[in-house]
């Protein structure tokens, strides 16, 4: 393979005239995956800890005890957000950090953590968006039911609150939940993710029971005086039948009511979806969707792929030229500016977007010291297009975060998969940079570089 430079393939015109004002860029992780230190100044142990220990559920059994040991390494890790050139970090909390049984007492060192990290990213002028739930619930609550249990909603905003209330004055955003979908699918219908559940009438009540959190944590952050744009992170997808058959096209209408719509409709039109293909509904209370409808200041997306629809005997569709992941999740970048339009016309006006995540896993290899990830450079460049044809479309996006700064525990498939720009040896913590986070970095100082001359030249008439 040949080398290119660095800085190339580089944004079209309309990217870097639509991306460079105001458009805020960033990297993400998530408490579980990057941590470690389960055990460490008083965490208590959460639901991931205990599935992963149960035989087959990861990859080698893995989990994210050690992870990148971030807990212990934050100070150069922040120091390494800070040379990516990137304007913002959104991570998470570990709700089992901060209050060990995620009702009662909460842990003072926990706490002290997410202080220090949040004053190390200002000073090092990074924006900090925290998330409150990325998956990892206290063990102690999941014995008690779980999401499957009313209260757990009631514990969820009372955390959320205190966090709002320590930490509100400092964040740029503060999302209720990471992908809502994935914690009632994956954890209680499918059994992928923990605690690995199979009752799809479970699930429902779970989405309803997160969906109610969600309402509940707004209220609460609101009525003590919330000092930070809050706001909620859904995991969306675009849908295209494989063929134009009724039972294809009907079947893409109800995989979009169940991925997308189940969480936006409730959300801003105060209903879940009606759709025949869906069996399985929950129990709803007087006075939940209103609280469910909290206005809210953004709204996060996560975009990765696209979800193919075949039922009966639809031949299965051609594979796509761009190909697919490490993941096998197929690479389908107008699918973004497809979703974020679609979502502009059925809803009308939603508060701004950001992509809160967005990226690819690659068979990646260290070798004398440089990672050679060009098609993961070619995916970023290619759905920032996609965003910026999206934005000329009138869809008010705000900015953009890679998923993941860093390689790290990817859940159900262990250290297996690479998500980052920065590689991680796990075995000496070593970090380098990919170069996609040189193409990163140079492709936001570029667009940076652009944003400053236009600015000198209007002061200058
Ligand atoms: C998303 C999750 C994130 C990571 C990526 C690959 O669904 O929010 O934690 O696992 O997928």
């Amino acid at each position: 393979m040949t080398d290119r430079p660095l800085n190339s393939p580089r944004l079209s015109d309309l990217a870097r005239r639509l991306l460079a004002d105001d458009f805020r860029w960033g990297v993400a992780t998530s408490a579980y995956q990057i941590e470690g230190a389960v055990d460490v100044d008083g965490r208590g142990p959460s639901i991931w800890d205990t599935f992963a220990r149960q035989p087959g559920r990861t990859v080698n059994g893995e989990s994210g005890a050690v992870a990148c040991d971030h807990y212990r390494r934050w100070a150069d890790d922040v120091a390494m957000i800070g040379e990516l050139g990137v304007d913002a970090y959104r991570f998470s909390i570990a709700w089992p950090r901060v209050q060990p049984q995620g009702q009662g007492a909460f842990n003072a060192k926990g706490l002290d953590f997410y202080d220090r990290l949040v004053d190390a990213l200002l000073e090092h002028g990074i924006a900090p968006h925290a998330t409150l739930y990325h998956w990892d619930l206290p063990q102690a609550l999941q014995d008690l039911g779980g999401w499957g249990n009313r209260d757990t909603a009631f514990h969820f905003a009372t955390y959320a609150d205190a966090m709002a209330r320590r930490l509100g004055d400092r964040l740029a955003s503060l999302a209720t939940h990471n992908e809502p979908w994935c914690t009632a699918v994956l954890g209680h219908e499918i059994g992928k993710f923990a605690p690995g559940d199979r009752d799809p009438q479970l699930a429902a009540q779970v989405s309803h029971h997160l969906l109610l959190s969600h309402g509940l944590a707004m209220s609460a952050m609101r009525a003590s005086g919330a000092r930070c744009p809050l706001g909620i992170v859904l995991n969306q997808s675009s849908v295209t039948p494989a063929t134009d058959s009724a039972a294809d096209r009907a079947g893409a209408a109800t995989e979009y009511a169940r991925f997308v719509r189940w969480y936006m409709d409730p959300i801003f039109r105060g209903e879940y979806p009606q759709d025949p293909g869906i069996a399985h509904y929950p129990e709803v209370r007087a006075g939940d969707m209103a609280l469910i409808q909290a206005p809210m200041d953004f709204l996060g997306v996560n975009f990765y792929s696209r979800i193919w629809v075949s039922r009966e005997d639809s031949p299965r569709p051609a594979p796509n030229a761009l190909g697919q992941t490490d993941m096998g999740w197929e690479i389908h970048p107008d699918g973004l500016r497809e979703l974020l339009v679609g979502l502009k016309d059925q809803y009308g006006a939603l508060p701004p977007i950001f992509i809160t995540e967005n990226g690819m896993a690659n068979a990646d290899t260290l070798q004398e010291g440089r990672v050679r990830d060009a098609a993961r450079i070619d995916y970023v460049h290619a759905h920032l297009e996609a965003l910026a044809q999206a934005k000329a479309a009138g869809v008010d996006v705000r900015g953009y975060f890679y998923w993941s700064l860093m390689d790290n525990y990817e859940w159900d498939s262990g250290y297996a998969k690479r998500f980052g720009l920065v590689h991680v040896d796990y075995e000496t913590q070593q970090r380098v940079f990919k170069d996609s986070a040189h193409w990163y970095r140079d492709t936001i100082a570029d667009l940076k570089a652009d944003a400053g001359r236009a600015a000198g030249e209007a002061a200058h008439g």
